[in-house]
């Protein structure tokens, strides 16, 4: 069976828990193999990046493999080829897609016609193989993630809706603070809550961090938003991540980007140049979680 990664629940709780320790394992040995000697990966790219493009390139080579990295600008994916077509052709010649793209639609399109595993470098709706990263970080941090107070603060895109389903997956506590109108997707809610995850969701920046062991936080303007900027950002200073709002967190609260950031908006310099930062980390462990990631898909 393909092993597609979608969304962090193409996993099952036990896979979930045994690839972070595998990527803190694996981090630890430097780990390098032949294990996708011979396996080429097509890196599908709409959108802008620098950590997910050369972490997925730096683990495929790692891992004895070989990446092309597309566009749209340079292939007929811009000039309106039909995903089937390319999800079809690309099967004969390559072994994975790593793709990132707006609509989640278009990933499960790849998925259901070509024949070879899709895993989501991020979506409008979900950036999956970033949260990998981020409780691998926690995981470090804490060891035990049983109960562990999270703290979302922000907009409800992708990242939060990733944290909802990582609350599905595994035990942590997750307090999301959004303002009205940039909730959560309202389905990804619903999902977490029938499958137990335990979560609140508040308007109050200061309730959502109360006691808890990270703060995280995401750009208030995702790519492909960009029309909306000059109203999201009176909206969103209330959820400004600054020293105040730290202070009420646990005093061993770690702070969370996913990066990149943009200082003096979502966070201050002040909060991710400080000693609670792990946002380093944070971006280094997007390495090591998807080459577990890999390791586990094409096993
Ligand atoms: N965090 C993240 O996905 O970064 P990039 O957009 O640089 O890939
Ligand atoms: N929410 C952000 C994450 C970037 C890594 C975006 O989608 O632009």
């Amino acid at each position: 069976m393909t092993r597609h990664f979608l969304s962090q629940l193409d996993l099952d709780r036990d896979t979930a828990a045994t690839l972070l320790d595998r990527a803190i394992q694996m981090k630890r040995e430097g780990f390098r193999s032949r294990q996708l000697e011979g396996r080429i990966f097509a890196l599908i790219f709409e959108k802008a990046s620098t950590r997910t493009r050369v972490s997925f390139e730096t683990a495929i080579r790692h891992l004895g493999g070989d990446a092309l990295f597309m566009t749209p600008r340079e292939t007929q994916l811009g000039r309106n080829e039909p995903l089937k077509d390319t999800a079809r052709v690309l099967s004969r010649y390559v072994d994975g897609l790593v793709v990132r793209t707006f609509g989640q639609e278009i990933l499960e399109e790849l998925a259901e016609w070509g024949d070879i595993p899709v895993v989501n470098a991020l979506s409008d709706k979900l950036h999956p193989c970033q949260l990998m990263a981020d409780l691998m970080t926690l995981k470090e941090r804490f060891g035990d993630l049983n109960g562990l107070p999270v703290a979302w603060i922000g907009d409800g895109n992708n990242m939060a809706n990733s944290w909802l389903e990582s609350a599905a997956l595994l035990p942590i506590e997750l307090r999301l603070a959004c303002p009205e109108g940039y909730e959560p997707d309202p389905l990804i809610v619903d999902a977490a809550r029938d499958r137990g995850a335990n979560f609140l969701l508040t308007r109050d920046p200061m309730k959502a961090v109360d006691g808890a062991k990270a703060v995280n936080t995401d750009v208030w303007v995702s790519m492909g938003q960009e029309d909306d900027a000059a109203r999201i950002r009176s909206i969103f200073e209330p959820y400004q991540v600054d020293d105040a709002l730290m202070a009420a967190a646990d005093p061993d609260a770690i702070f969370l980007h996913c990066l990149p950031a943009h200082r003096g908006e979502e966070v201050t310099e002040s909060v991710i140049e400080s000693p609670a930062s792990a946002v380093w980390d944070q971006a280094e462990n997007r390495l090591h979680a998807q080459k577990a990631l890999l390791e586990y898909i094409f096993s």
